[in-house]
């Protein structure tokens, strides 16, 4: 039985540390559900990690939809939390309802993500006045990134700090159910877990928030990268191990020895014998 907000909520409360990771795909959804991640993170980085492009800006509403409903088949338990793409709800709190409602209808998602600013509390108001689970990403902003400076990290000083402060509490009196935070210095990501009753995803915040979210690519080591970025841990190779299956498989072919016998389905008793 897939898991609701308020279950997230009442992690927190009860000390609970909470795992979320992206999923683009029916796949990779069933191996983290199965594995006990709490919320599947279906975000416009299927930009870059499921598409192969550099910017997360051209990723469409359609899109999220098309890999929502893939996630939402392979998962059994884990919260579906759908990112809402540029220019999804810029517009007017009227196109933020509609858009979010046609991920949660057409794409099974449970629950949408916004990269908001403070400014943006009206928006998050309507929508969860309208009864639909928000969670808000403050700190670096993805879609921001490529049409402004990259700011790598945000909050490290007392001003900043405060102003983070101010939104994520913001965005908790507008009604959102958690706070995303992405690389947030980790003293005001731990100001800011202290201040809000809901719980906080970090990614590339330090331990203090109440939940770590990655990219799956990434914490499997499937992003080609030689490199994980400072705030990725590696849980295995995963570029390495199946580009050693795919060798193998390329190999076995090249040398005979796949497919053996048994990949392949014989005619009917005494058929075979006519054809010649
Ligand atoms: O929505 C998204 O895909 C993100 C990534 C940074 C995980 O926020």
């Amino acid at each position: 039985m897939p898991m609701k907000v308020q279950k997230i909520v009442a992690k927190k409360e009860a000390g609970e540390k909470l795992v979320m990771a992206t999923a683009y795909d029916y796949h990779q959804a069933r191996l983290a559900d199965r594995a006990g991640v709490d919320m599947l993170l279906v975000g416009d980085s299927l930009g870059r990690y499921f598409q192969g492009g550099d910017s997360y800006l051209p990723v469409t509403v359609d899109e999220v939809i098309y890999h929502c409903r893939a996630v939402a088949r392979g998962r059994e338990q884990a919260l579906i939390v759908a990112g809402m793409p540029f220019g999804s709800y810029h517009v007017s709190p009227e196109q933020a309802i509609s858009n979010a409602l046609r991920l949660i209808k057409e794409g099974g998602a449970d629950a949408v993500k916004l990269e908001v600013a403070q400014n943006m509390a009206p928006t998050v108001k309507v929508l969860t006045q309208a009864g639909l689970p928000v969670m808000a990403h403050i700190g670096r902003m993805p879609q921001r990134v490529s049409l402004w400076e990259d700011q790598p990290v945000c909050g490290t000083d007392e001003e900043s700090a405060w102003e983070l402060a101010e939104a994520a509490q913001a965005m908790e009196d507008a009604g959102a159910f958690a706070i995303f935070m992405e690389r947030v210095a980790r003293e005001a990501a731990a100001l800011i877990t202290e201040k809000v009753d809901v719980p906080t995803i970090g990614i590339g915040c330090g331990p203090d928030c109440d939940g770590q979210a990655l990219v799956f690519h990434q914490l499997l080591g499937l992003d080609g990268a030689e490199n994980p970025p400072q705030h990725v841990r590696r849980f295995c190779n995963g570029d390495a191990l199946f580009s050693q299956g795919l060798q193998e498989y390329c190999k076995a072919v090249r040398n005979g020895s796949f497919p053996e016998a048994s990949h392949s389905f014989p005619m009917e008793e005494g058929e075979a014998k006519r054809l010649y």
